[in-house]
């Protein structure tokens, strides 16, 4: 293996240990819908320090609906037993103001979830309106830096709602995860040609966290024996890189739905640490990761104000979108019908929330 590989499994091992030199001021982080699958998982990586790595200590306020009360409160009594060291506080409320009063991190998962032979837009208007209110929320309480990541669904379309009703935080504070598409994607490659996961670098996806997401291998890499190779010349075969490998990426969450009855859930969590973690901690030299950003008009030609998932690399807590890349027929079509759909839920889930 060679030195950089071997840094970056030190780097991901790190992730995993515990708290030894905690110096800087605590990190006050919110998680909607904590006492669901996702979140329940979720809270106890965060304790583990998968976040901000393991010397940042956390404040974490757990925030769920007045339904969920008890289970709400199961969670954080089981959150306690684990002891975590940089849990510096835990918090449980089903109150706005409490759940986002200083928050700098927040994270937004509480939605309804989609079941067996539903689609994710029968969803659109009854998330449209859980996601204006925690706009309105985060605009009254949050810090006006506070880095937002949304992940319940439609996540993308959710996440453009909540900016829109957020309008003193800058828009660049709002993403939409699509890393767990990233990370399955590296995945499927990974078994493909025999290589470790995190050797697999700069697969995009481009566009919705939705079926019609287009996972894109055409600068994607695989690093064996200190030797970089392009994926498209190991896999060999472009044909089932344009289209089995993108619909098993895309449909990847309904095969788990249907075979779990539920949606993925820790998979889910682990992509929501790696995503922060990346965007504040900073992505590796040479490598991108796929966040949904907000468009300015400016992006790859688009005009119109999605939140569309593009290559980026963050530092210093900023994302900057990868530009530049050219695309040939195939591509331009993938990414057409990504836009078309972002464009088609913005207008339904907008139609519900913005009252005339
Ligand atoms: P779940 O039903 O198990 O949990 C959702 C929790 O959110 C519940 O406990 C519910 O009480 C709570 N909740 C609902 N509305 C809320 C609100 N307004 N404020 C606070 N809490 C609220 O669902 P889950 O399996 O954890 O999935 C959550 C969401 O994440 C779903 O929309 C699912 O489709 C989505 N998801 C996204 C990705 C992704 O990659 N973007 C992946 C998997 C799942
Ligand atoms: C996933 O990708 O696993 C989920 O977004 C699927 C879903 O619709 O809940």
């Amino acid at each position: 293996m060679d030195s950089s590989a071997t840094t970056r499994r030190l780097q991901h091992l790190s992730r995993h240990f515990k708290a030894s030199n905690i110096t800087t001021p605590p990190v006050r982080v919110t998680v909607t819908g904590a006492a669901g699958n996702i979140g329940y998982a979720l809270v106890h990586m965060i304790g583990q320090g998968r976040l901000l790595g393991p010397n940042q200590q956390i404040i974490l306020t757990l925030l769920e609906l007045p339904m969920a009360k008890d289970q709400l409160e199961g969670t954080m009594m089981e959150l306690r037993d684990c002891a975590f060291p940089i849990l510096k506080e835990i918090r449980g409320t089903t109150q706005y103001d409490q759940g986002f009063m200083g928050c700098e991190i927040a994270i937004l998962v509480g939605a309804k979830p989609r079941g067996p032979g539903m689609e994710r837009k029968d969803l659109l208007a009854a998330n449209a309106r859980i996601f204006k209110e925690q706009g309105e929320a985060l605009e009254k309480y949050a810090s006006k830096n506070v880095k937002v990541l949304v992940v319940g669904n439609p996540a993308n379309t959710n996440a453009l709602i909540t900016a829109q009703f957020a309008p003193s935080i800058p828009k660049s504070n709002f993403t939409a995860l699509t890393r767990l598409d990233q990370n399955r994607a590296q995945s499927i490659i990974a078994q493909r040609v025999s290589a470790n996961v995190e050797d697999v670098r700069n697969i995009i996806i481009w566009g919705n966290h939705s079926t019609t997401q287009f996972a894109d291998v055409s600068q994607a890499t695989v690093q064996q024996n200190g030797i970089s190779q392009t994926v498209r010349g190991l896999v060999a075969d472009d044909a089932w890189l344009q289209k089995a490998f993108v619909e098993q990426v895309a449909k990847r969450g309904g095969a788990i739905i249907e075979k779990r009855k539920a949606s993925s859930a820790a998979s889910a969590a682990s992509a929501v640490c790696d995503h922060i973690h990346d965007w504040l901690i900073g992505t590796d030299n040479g490598t991108f990761v796929s966040m949904g950003v907000v468009t300015d008009g400016k992006l790859y030609g688009i005009k119109e104000q999605v939140c569309f998932s593009f290559p980026c690399i963050c530092k210093d807590g900023n994302v900057k979108v990868v530009e530049g890349l050219k695309w040939d027929q195939f591509q331009q079509s993938m990414i057409d019908k990504t836009l078309k759909e972002l464009l088609e839920e913005k207008e339904m889930a907008f139609s519900v929330v913005v009252t005339k």
